[in-house]
């Protein structure tokens, strides 16, 4: 069977986005047909509607998102129909070195669903980052579920499938926080500010959000940060070095993705202490470091990639946290809106008010 629904798509490159009826087939083997409950709105499903990711037009957008499970492919054990999940951007093999050696994060034969959704026409869509989930349907491979509690409101974990992962796995997995450390945050957009409430989860005692916007300092203020900095007025890496004794912070962590803030970290960190780029670069930039400077400092220098996370531990780990009161992902969700505001919700993404616009399907 094959299932028509409404969804957002990007049909070519700086366009706005539109409301289609997308055709969805039924779940094959290693499959799963998702109906989607909340979907957030990502910089990333802006990235891809500008051209900026690939060329290959039309895309379905959307991949924050949580929904229940419709239906499973015929060899599908682990999911059954009616399980509430998070979706994540790929399944991962188990069989490859990576994955051998549990280290799942790095497995370098990841896959999504091999059937293609496409647009009534029959033109094949690209779900972005293998999901495409501003749709009231998806389909996905079964390894991007993961099962969660349904006692929660889906809009706030559905969260976790992208940006506040990324964001709190950059200070949990990737930096490694532990309790009593101090712990430093160069930009305060959504991922920052999930990096700081992994920070502050991880039992960090010296938070410190540091940004541009005083807004966003303040936002980081109330989500966990013990000091904010304004760096258009003070200079961040001796403000930082003040508020850690004069040694720098044991983790910086660089939520921007530039070289200016990305040399703030370096210099910011105690001379063991370790530095996190989660920030994502564009390809034409480039930083200089005097080699001596990187020789005279111990810790370590590294990148996080969606957190370096493991859906299947981090996923139903965080939801018990905001289960308990220890993660606020309630604050994370700004507005909710439907299928038809995502374009509005784009807009309003450089205002730099809403951290997160999420879809309720
Ligand atoms: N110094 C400090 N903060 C800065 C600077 C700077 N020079 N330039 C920008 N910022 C701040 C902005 O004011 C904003 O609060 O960085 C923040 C960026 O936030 P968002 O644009 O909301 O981006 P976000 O979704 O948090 O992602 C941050 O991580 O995943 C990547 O591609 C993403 O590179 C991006 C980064
Ligand atoms: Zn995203
Ligand atoms: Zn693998």
């Amino acid at each position: 069977m094959v299932h028509k629904v409404r969804a957002v798509v990007a049909l070519e490159k700086n366009a706005p986005v539109s409301i289609e009826t997308i055709l969805v087939p039924d779940p094959g083997p290693g499959e799963a047909l998702v109906d989607i409950l909340t979907c957030g709105v990502c910089h990333t499903d802006l990235h891809y509607k500008q051209g900026g990711i690939n060329d290959d037009f039309p895309f379905l957008l959307g991949h924050e998102a949580t929904g229940v499970v419709n239906a499973v492919g015929p060899d599908v054990t682990n999911l059954v129909p009616g399980d509430r999940v998070i979706l994540n951007w790929r399944a991962v093999c188990g069989e490859c070195r990576a994955c051998q050696r549990g280290q799942a994060q790095y497995c370098f034969n990841t896959h999504n669903a091999t059937q293609k959704m496409t647009l009534e026409d029959g033109t094949e869509l690209s779900p972005a980052l293998g999901i495409g989930a501003f749709a009231e349907k998806t389909l996905v491979a079964a390894g991007q579920c993961t099962k969660v509690d349904d006692d929660v409101d889906p809009a706030a974990v559905g969260l976790l499938g992208c940006g506040v992962m990324a964001g709190i796995g950059a200070a949990i997995n990737t930096g490694e926080v532990k309790r009593g450390e101090s712990v430093a945050v160069i930009g305060c957009g959504g991922v920052g500010i999930a990096a700081i409430a992994g920070a502050k989860l991880a039992g960090a005692t010296t938070i410190i959000a540091v940004d541009i916007d005083d807004n966003k300092v303040e936002l980081a203020k109330s989500l966990g940060a013990t000091h904010g900095i304004n760096s258009k007025e003070q200079d961040p890496v001796e403000a930082i070095r003040a508020l850690t004794g004069g040694n720098g912070a044991d983790v910086v962590i660089e939520a921007v993705g530039r070289p200016e803030t990305y040399k703030q970290a370096f210099y910011a960190r105690d001379l063991a202490g370790r530095v996190v780029l989660v920030g994502v670069p564009t390809p034409d930039m480039k930083l200089e470091l005097p080699l001596l400077d990187v020789f005279g400092r111990g810790g370590s220098l590294k990148s996080s990639w969606y957190g370096d996370c493991l859906p299947s531990r981090d996923f139903p780990m965080l939801v018990s946290h905001y289960k308990q009161g220890n993660l606020d992902l309630d604050a994370f969700v700004t507005e909710r809106i439907t299928l038809d505001d995502v374009e509005a919700a784009f807009h309003k993404m450089h205002e730099g008010k809403v951290l997160r616009s999420v879809v309720e399907v």
